[in-house]
């Protein structure tokens, strides 16, 4: 049976380990845009050895947005 700290290849793709980090809003973008606020806190579960981060939504659209702090892809 795999253990946590056992890597897993996902379509090619080796993740060094099974503790993966959820999706998390954090409202911090501005109109679409990530910033210093995502860089800190997704690069210390980076740095603290997550095998795999899941980066929080990003609407296509503006309106598809679940808050105006949300990310987009269309800017
Ligand atoms: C886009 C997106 C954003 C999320 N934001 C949060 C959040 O801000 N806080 C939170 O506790 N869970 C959030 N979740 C849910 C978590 O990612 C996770 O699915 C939930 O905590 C259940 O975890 P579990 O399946 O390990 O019990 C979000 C999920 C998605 C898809």
């Amino acid at each position: 049976m795999p253990q946590l700290f056992d890597p897993i290849v996902i379509r090619g793709l080796e993740i060094k380990n099974r503790a993966w980090v959820s999706p998390m809003c954090q409202y911090c973008a501005k109109d679409g845009i990530v910033g210093e606020w995502h860089h800190v806190h997704l690069g210390s579960f980076a740095s603290g050895g997550a095998g795999l981060i899941i980066a929080e939504a990003s609407g296509v659209v503006a309106e598809g947005r679940i808050s105006i702090g949300c990310p987009g892809l269309y800017n």
